[in-house]
């Protein structure tokens, strides 16, 4: 028993060196989203609320066409499941843009 407890001693200790502080650098992502005359102001809040968590890959390879109740849907999962920090009416302006784009 005594044993035991010191190798688990052991391995914890040298667990702990191991969990020094790392830094990455992410890469700069390399898709970018479309441009959509009219909608500059959804656009722009897409620019700064749509990226953060992920790329623009993720809007990207929606299947095409997939209309203005599916964009208003998706924000409103980022907001209320994910906590994406965007308000209502940039959140309207979002899903616009996205259902005239993509
Ligand atoms: C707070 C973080 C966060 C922000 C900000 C965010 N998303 Fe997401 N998004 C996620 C997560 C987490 C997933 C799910 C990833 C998974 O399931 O693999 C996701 C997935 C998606 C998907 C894939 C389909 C789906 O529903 O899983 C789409 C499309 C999407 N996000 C669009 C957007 C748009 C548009 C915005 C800007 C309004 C946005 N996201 C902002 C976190 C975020």
């Amino acid at each position: 028993m005594m044993r035991f407890i010191y190798a688990t001693t052991l391995i914890l200790t040298a667990g702990g060196a191991l969990a020094a502080p790392k830094t990455y650098t992410l890469p700069e992502p390399t898709a970018q989203l479309k441009p959509a005359e009219g909608h500059t102001a959804g656009l722009e809040a897409a620019q700064a609320a749509c990226q953060t968590c992920h790329s623009v890959d993720y809007i990207a390879m929606q299947p095409p066409g997939k209309g203005k109740a599916f964009w208003e849907s998706e924000v409103t999962k980022m907001i209320k499941v994910y906590h994406a920090p965007i308000d209502e009416a940039d959140g309207k302006a979002i899903a616009a843009y996205l259902a005239a784009t993509y």
